[in-house]
């Protein structure tokens, strides 16, 4: 038996180098596919911020994060999978790699996502991957892909992939850093427009590198996460409130202008605010057993983020079993939730109100 296995390894050695030099590294185009690239925040982020300079606010690489699935620490912000993940698993794809360190195989799909980061370059500066600076990522990546396989099967498996965009809460969170009063003297509409502004121009950027189709998620409903509970400091419920609400009602609006412009432009959004809305408001109808407080955490509705003990605050209570709780830390979801929500997006009805595809047809090649 063990010789048999031996051989069959050799055989495989040998038919990897029988393959022409060009394609070993980025070698997924033998079959058609719709590959899988992915933008954003905490929300997406797989571990990209384990590899840059910045402290333990915007990481987390350590137990009990990833407990649940990968039994250990991979640096997503959440005791298991994330959407990307789920969604990746769906449409028959490998789990999709995180940008850094390095990777080889760019073909199947790569995720550039980074905890904390937000539209504008100023959110959280210097602590993050902003999205304009993710672009640049994937911009080196297509000149890779360009030098391996040519200018005309880089077109093709750009045109062909899905592009997952999870981005603005942080930009939301992050004028409230010292107090509640920025918007005293800003106007919120205006805040919006800038933040959507941003976002466009990335969404301009891979369509002109050959991107056609999107998924969005409307912002989470930032005022209820357990870090905005009663209780906790420095919290701004009513303002984050405001400006995810009107964040959430302009982007679609937004995307059917883009789609009247950019001619093949497709995309599907996820209502991520009345998916964990409904969640954390009626949690037993959902399974769960707790919506409000986080699994994992300290303080009021476990709203201090300290899980796992490495942020400053040492002291932190983990729940018994994550499964039945919506957050897992004060400002993220658990796997579980993660994977309603994933399965939600993917099957999504279209209805005449709101036209957009589901996820399941845009990975249609
Ligand atoms: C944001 O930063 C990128 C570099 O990462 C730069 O190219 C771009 O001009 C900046 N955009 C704005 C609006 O400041
Ligand atoms: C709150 O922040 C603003 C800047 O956004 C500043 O001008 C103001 O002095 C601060 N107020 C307090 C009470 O700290
Ligand atoms: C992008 O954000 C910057 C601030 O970082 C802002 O000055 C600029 O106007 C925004 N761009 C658009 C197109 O809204
Ligand atoms: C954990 O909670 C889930 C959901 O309520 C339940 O199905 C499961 O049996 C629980 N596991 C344990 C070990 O109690």
């Amino acid at each position: 038996m063990a010789a048999l296995k031996f051989h069959v390894l050799i055989l495989a050695f040998w038919a990897t180098l029988l393959i022409p030099c060009s394609s070993l590294g980025d070698s997924g185009l033998k079959k058609r596919h719709a590959a899988l690239y992915v933008f954003g925040d905490s929300l997406f982020d797989p571990g990209n911020n384990n590899y840059i300079s910045t402290t333990n606010d915007y990481k987390a690489d350590w137990s009990p994060y990833g407990e649940t699935f990968f039994k250990y620490p991979t640096g997503r912000f959440c005791d298991g999978r994330l959407i990307p993940d789920f969604i990746a698993e769906y449409a028959k794809l490998p789990i999709v790699p995180a940008f850094y360190p390095r990777i080889v195989d760019y073909t199947y799909g790569v995720n550039f996502a980074s905890g904390g980061a937000g539209a504008l370059n100023e959110t959280h500066k210097g602590f993050v991957i902003p999205l304009n600076y993710q672009l640049h990522n994937f911009k080196n990546m297509e000149k890779h892909l360009r030098h391996n396989l040519g200018d005309a099967k880089t077109y093709t498996l750009l045109s062909n992939a899905v592009y997952l965009i999870s981005i603005g809460g942080n930009d939301y969170f992050a004028p409230f850093a010292t107090n509640c009063s920025f918007f005293e003297t800003h106007s919120q509409e205006e805040y919006v427009g800038i933040v959507i502004g941003n976002l466009t121009n990335v969404i301009k950027e891979i369509y002109n590198n050959g991107g056609r189709k999107f998924g969005f998620t409307k912002l989470p409903p930032l005022g209820l996460v357990p870090s905005q509970r009663p209780g906790n400091k420095g919290t701004c419920v009513k303002e984050v409130t405001s400006l995810a609400n009107i964040h959430n009602a302009v982007l679609p609006k937004h995307l059917e202008k883009l789609k009247s412009k950019l001619q093949g432009f497709k995309y599907s959004i996820a209502k991520l605010d009345t998916y964990l809305t409904e969640r954390i408001n009626k949690p037993s109808k959902y399974g769960f057993k707790e919506g409000k407080s986080a699994c994992c955490g300290s303080g009021p509705y476990g709203g201090i983020y300290s899980c796992g003990g490495k942020r400053g605050v040492t002291k932190y209570q983990l729940c018994a079993n994550v499964s039945e709780y919506v957050f897992f830390d004060s400002f993220h979801p658990t796997e579980r939730v993660y994977q309603q929500l994933s399965m939600l997006w993917w099957n999504q009805v279209p209805n005449t109100k709101e036209p957009y595809s589901n996820l399941k047809e845009l990975f249609e090649v």
